[in-house]
């Protein structure tokens, strides 16, 4: 399959690792179009991409076109793909750009989807969220090509903004917790570097255990004994209402995707 970016940034330069990993069985041959040839370049050699002429030369070497720019400047991509697309199929990966906006920007027939990834797709663990619009017969090609990068959940659109500020968003906030748990440590005693390296390890190893488990209340019940270590940071954690933060966090995450183009 012969995929082309449209944008070489964070998001694209993650998808092309994840699609480029060593003995990945059926990577596409990637392509990448960016306003900067450096940004385009720059993707390309991380990736073992091509980088495309221009704009036409992108689309006319590809199967799949991924948008791949920041939401305010999904509307002029689109204005310069629309003659050009075809039957191609063509997904968006912005964030709070509706489907409705992306048909209205492309002739009636054009095939076209959302997918929302995140940056763990670099290391074949994305989470992809995935809404099929009008990609049609390509739904299934679309399905398959995110797949080699981690794991694709189709959904209805209305719950992509949700959805979104569930796992879209999962990276960055978890990256956050980690800073926190690394200083927490540091203010006890710990030396920087050992406080950051135990965080990073700590997360790593118990994301791993909850997805083998799949269940988080399990996972807390193992490891909160009665009287222990965990419930007593537990305990701390809920009398600040940690579950009340969490949601507030995922609802202006949601609330934002409203306002972003
Ligand atoms: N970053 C993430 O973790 C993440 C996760 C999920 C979804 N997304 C979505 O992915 C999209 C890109 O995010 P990002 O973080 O990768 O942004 P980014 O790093 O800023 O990358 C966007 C790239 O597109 C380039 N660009 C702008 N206009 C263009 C045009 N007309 N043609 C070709 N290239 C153009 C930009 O160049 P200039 O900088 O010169 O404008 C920039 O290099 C956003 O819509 C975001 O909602 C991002």
């Amino acid at each position: 399959m012969r995929v082309g970016c449209i944008g070489a940034g964070h998001i694209a330069r993650a998808l092309g690792q994840g699609w480029s990993r060593p003995a990945l069985e059926g990577a596409p041959a990637l392509a990448y179009h960016d306003v900067s040839p450096e940004a385009a370049e720059r993707a390309a050699e991380a990736t073992g991409a091509a980088v495309a002429g221009d704009l036409r030369d992108l689309v006319e070497r590809s199967d799949v076109v991924v948008v791949a720019v920041r939401p305010q400047q999904v509307a002029e991509v689109l204005a310069a793909v629309a003659p050009l697309l075809g039957r191609r199929a063509l997904v968006s990966v912005a964030a709070g750009v509706p489907l409705a906006e992306l048909r209205a920007a492309l002739p009636h027939d054009a095939r076209v989807g959302r997918i929302m990834p995140n940056v763990a797709a670099s290391l074949g663990l994305g989470t992809f969220l995935f809404v099929p619009g009008t990609l049609g017969e390509a739904e299934g090609e679309v399905e398959r090509l995110f797949a080699l990068a981690g794991d694709v959940v189709v959904l209805d659109e209305r719950h992509f903004d949700s959805a979104t500020a569930v796992a879209g968003c999962m990276p960055g906030i978890l990256a956050l917790l980690v800073r926190d748990f690394a200083r927490a440590g540091e203010r006890r005693g710990l030396d920087p570097d050992v406080a950051r390296r135990l965080a990073i390890a700590g997360v790593h190893g118990a994301a791993a255990v909850i997805a083998k488990d799949g269940d988080p209340d399990a996972v807390i019940a193992a490891t909160a004994t009665p009287g222990g270590m965990t419930a007593a940071a537990i305990t701390a954690l809920e009398e600040r209402d940690i579950t009340e933060a969490v949601a507030l966090a995922v609802h202006a995450a949601a609330e934002r995707a409203k306002e972003l183009t």
